[in-house]
């Protein structure tokens, strides 16, 4: 079957992880990504957190799926020929060095654009103009200057940074929603443009309800569905709020049945304004229903924390499962707090294909996150990830070189 992405052509310069996530999921809406790589290294996450001596990563093989592999050494005059040929036949040019890297590359805009003026050249950077433009960024950094690591911890605890990566797979997804826009406003100017998203931008972003809660502290001076009202102190910035949540329905996480042994056995319950008397009915408080001290949302807010440990009294008497079950049938929003391990072994992920298990020549099998976005004309098939320069030959081959050509690049070590 056809691919949303059919016929488009990336040149994907990406390392890591931020743009290799934006290139992977090109890949699996069906563009061509070819992956530029140096020669005898590759990408740095196939030596990284390897499980399995001398064998690329699962760092690496769970962000390039679907790619075809280049080496191409552009400090080599030869390397800079073929990537002249690939700036020539790409559609897109992805990209996340280190601030000013290209351009010392010798790969400017102006060349890309006198080469190629249809070519979108698409950057993550740690940063946008200002400051700390010229700074190299990991996740965590992104996740600190971007607002989400003061925002996110225990009430009286640390700034924390989260498991999830926004900075880097967040930041990555933003950049890629720029490149289809900016395919989009080419087919009618038939002229490239330059997307940049950086990362303290894309986890700002994904803070957003946190500016808002901003403003409000500034207006106010409280914020009621945190756990510091109504008897704690609230400073100039938004605080930690622990596991309250962000929006406008209270919610907690929970014991289950088993917490003492399981680090897992919690459920985050969210008491929702609509469903309030089957919550009581169900934690056997019927009396709250009318009861003025809890009737009502803004009332229910001076009281969370009893609250919240009465419904803990009866999710404790249930495994997470059981009470997903009972409230679920009552319309009580609610989620389980999942391992890996079963999300690794949860057959309707399996099914939808966002838990795919793929083979590897070197490797053998492995788990992988799948294409989370799904396109009822366009479906994914994950295919694994290329050996360091598997593909060179070909790419050179479809680009015009021939055998003599290749022989003698690499005797000058460019390929
Ligand atoms: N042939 C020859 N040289 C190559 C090459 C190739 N195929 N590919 C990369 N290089 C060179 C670059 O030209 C650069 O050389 P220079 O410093 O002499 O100009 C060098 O490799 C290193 O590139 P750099 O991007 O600086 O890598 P790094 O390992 O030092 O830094 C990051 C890594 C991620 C910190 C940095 O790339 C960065 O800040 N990127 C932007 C933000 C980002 O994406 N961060 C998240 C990563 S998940």
């Amino acid at each position: 079957m056809a691919k949303a992405l059919d016929g488009v052509r990336i040149l994907d310069f990406t390392h890591v992880q931020s743009g290799p996530t934006c290139t992977q999921l090109l890949a699996w809406l069906g563009a061509d990504v070819i992956k530029v790589e140096r020669p005898g290294e590759g990408d740095a996450t196939r030596q990284q957190l390897r499980d399995i001596p001398g064998v690329d990563s699962l760092y690496f093989t769970m962000l390039n799926h679907n790619k075809r592999s280049v080496t191409i050494n552009t400090k080599k005059k030869g390397g800079m020929a073929v990537l002249d040929r690939l700036i020539k036949t790409c559609d897109v040019l992805v990209e996340n060095f280190a601030p000013g890297a290209l351009d010392r590359m010798g790969i400017t805009w102006e060349h890309i654009h006198a080469v190629n003026p249809r070519m979108i050249v698409a950057s993550v950077k740690g940063f946008g103009p200002g400051p700390y433009e010229d700074c190299k960024v990991y996740e965590n950094v992104a996740q600190c200057a971007g607002g989400s690591a003061s925002t996110t911890g225990e009430v009286d605890g640390m700034p924390m940074v989260t498991g999830a990566q926004i900075g880097d797979s967040g930041t990555g997804l933003h950049l890629a929603l720029g490149i289809v826009a900016a395919l989009y406003q080419r087919a009618s100017t038939g002229r490239g443009q330059k997307v940049l998203a950086p990362m303290q931008d894309a986890v700002l972003n994904l803070c957003r309800v946190k500016l808002r809660d901003q403003q409000r502290l500034e207006r106010t001076r409280t914020l009621h569905e945190y756990p510091q009202y109504p008897d704690g102190q609230f400073g100039g910035a938004v605080p930690r709020a622990g596991n309250a949540s962000g929006g406008g329905q209270p919610g907690a996480i929970l014991k289950c049945k088993g917490w003492e042994t399981d680090p897992n056995a919690y459920i985050y319950f969210i008491t929702q304004a609509a469903v309030w008397p089957a919550i009581c009915k169900v934690i056997g408080e019927e009396g709250w229903v009318d009861d003025e001290a809890f009737a009502t949302p803004q009332a229910r807010l001076l009281h969370l924390k009893p609250v919240f440990r009465r419904i803990e009294q009866w999710t404790m008497t249930k495994d997470k499962f059981e009470a997903m079950d009972i409230l679920n049938k009552l319309d009580i929003p609610c989620g389980p707090i999942l391992s890996m391990r079963e999300i690794a072994n949860e057959p309707s992920l399996r099914a939808t294909g966002t838990v795919v298990e793929v083979d590897h020549p070197t490797r053998g099998k492995y788990l992988t996150v799948g294409n989370p976005i799904k396109l009822s004309d366009s479906p994914t098939e994950v295919t694994r990830s290329p050996l360091l320069g598997e593909h060179t030959e070909a790419v050179l081959a479809e680009l015009g070189f021939s055998a003599g050509d290749v022989a003698a690049l690499r005797a000058e070590g460019a390929i």
